[in-house]
């Protein structure tokens, strides 16, 4: 098994920090190909709890490497601080490799972050503030630095002279905040060189020769299908290529090197931030599943916003990202309810629609058509296979697995590594 892409299904959060951790093991190297710290993973392995924003969830095991790809935007400061909590808890991160040609967050990128959120206005997105759409278009405009770029200070001088001179007037005059020193700057980032410079390495040469050694991959994919920025809900979406393509463009491992796609979906669906969210529950059943659920953003401690499953969605991540598998996550929190709904199909003006509408408005407008099915009144926590599943839970993910055509695999029951079934992964 040289590849296999881990991506979520949904609007984040399914819960592909749980998955990585368990599935990492059976790896060589872990490696998170997009994003950067507006990401927030979850591992939680007996009393560990690790929320893990930049560094890959296979940072738990000793005998795999984590990469830190070409893809992924890097804010150094935040890196630095998970190194250490992780280090507080006994994880060494020697093994963390960082690309160099990942893309650097500069201070200036959260202004422009927080500050463009105001001027959005009514449209704002409601972005983790973490300066990543800002540093991702520096990178497509070419303005961008990257790691390599700490690793020569006289370089790295001249840009930062350089990007100043433009960045620092358009925080005065569209921002209104206040100017970055380069000098200041250049030290900033010496330190952080001087903390990281040991693990910047060609990431593409390395992780070619390991697959090409018969070595194996688990890509560890961030946000979800509906935040990627070419097939996502846009503008409310992130600024990287979430799906499974920015596997190969975010590490510069090749497509025929991947054999598995595995999509992780809750049981239910989630959304932090704005844009339209069809199967929103704005009733009890919502406030259920938030509380229920912990429903909580790790990164920015927002409240998600909650509802019921939709199918029309997941069966669109299935396509643009060529789902091979499904893990069902949060299962056990829908444990109780007595009636659970999957939505099969909007209706659009009158119209009933199966496939995901290919305007925002059209988004907008979507009203859920809904399956009503028996909930299950039993705990599924502790059940560690299929077969243990209440007859009405297996009815439930059997029915998902037909409305989206592909097999669910994995089913996840609690937060635990142990709380997972494998049902032909
Ligand atoms: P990620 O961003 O996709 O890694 O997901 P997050 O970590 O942001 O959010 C998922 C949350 O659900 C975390 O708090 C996990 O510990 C928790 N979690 C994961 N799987 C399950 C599950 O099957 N059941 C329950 N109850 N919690 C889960
Ligand atoms: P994980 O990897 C859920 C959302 C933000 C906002 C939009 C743009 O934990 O699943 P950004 O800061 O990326 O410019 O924000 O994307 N968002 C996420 N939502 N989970 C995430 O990551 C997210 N990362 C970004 O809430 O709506
Ligand atoms: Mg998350």
């Amino acid at each position: 098994m040289p590849a296999t892409v881990l991506v979520g299904a949904q609007w984040g959060d399914e819960g592909k920090g749980k998955i990585t951790d368990l599935l990492a093991g059976n790896y060589d190297y872990v490696v998170r190909f997009q994003g950067g710290n507006n990401a927030g993973h979850t591992v939680v392995h007996g009393d560990t709890h690790l929320a893990l924003h930049q560094i890959p969830s296979g940072i738990m095991y000793e005998n795999v490497c984590s990469v830190i790809g070409n893809g992924c935007v890097v804010d150094p400061k935040v890196l630095i601080e998970e190194m250490d909590n992780l280090a507080e808890l006994g994880i060494s991160t020697d093994k963390l490799l960082i690309s160099s040609h990942a893309h650097l967050i500069m201070p200036w990128h959260i202004d422009m972050d927080k500050g463009a959120e105001v001027t959005r206005s009514a449209h704002s997105i409601g972005t983790t503030g973490r300066g990543i759409g800002p540093a991702y278009r520096d990178k497509i405009s070419r303005d961008g630095l990257r790691m390599c770029d700490l690793l020569e200070p006289d370089y790295f001088r001249e840009r930062v002279s350089e990007l100043l001179l433009v960045r620092n007037e358009e925080l005065k005059d569209v921002y209104g905040t206040e100017p970055y020193d380069v000098d200041e700057i250049c030290e900033l980032y010496a330190g952080y060189a001087q903390r990281i410079g040991g693990q910047i390495v060609d990431t593409v040469t390395l992780l070619n020769e390991a697959v090409e050694a018969g070595k194996s991959i688990f890509f560890e994919g961030a946000q979800g299908a509906l935040l990627d920025i070419d097939h996502g809900t846009f503008p409310y979406v992130t600024s990287s290529s979430t799906s499974a393509g920015g596997a190969c463009t975010g590490s510069g491992v090749g497509a025929k090197w991947i054999e598995r796609v595995l999509g992780i979906a809750k049981a239910y669906t989630t959304r932090v931030g704005s844009g339209p969210f069809p199967t929103e529950l704005l009733d009890e059943t919502g406030d259920l599943l938030t509380t229920k659920g912990a429903e909580f953003g790790v990164t920015t401690g927002r409240r998600r916003r909650c509802g019921w499953f939709d199918a029309v969605i997941v069966k669109y991540a299935v396509r643009v990202n060529g789902l091979t598998d499904i893990c069902s996550t949060k299962l056990d929190v829908l444990d109780g309810l007595e009636k659970v709904k999957i939505c099969v199909a909007y209706d659009i003006d009158g119209k009933r629609v199966e496939n995901m509408p290919d305007t925002l408005s059209a988004f907008a407008k979507a009203k859920p058509i809904y399956e009503e099915l028996d909930g299950w009144m039993s705990d599924t926590t502790a059940c560690k296979t299929f077969e243990e599943l209440p007859e009405n839970a297996k009815a439930y993910l059997k029915r998902i697995e037909e409305l989206v055509g592909v097999p669910i695999t994995l089913i996840s029951t609690g937060p635990d590594r142990d709380q997972t079934i494998n049902n032909g992964w």
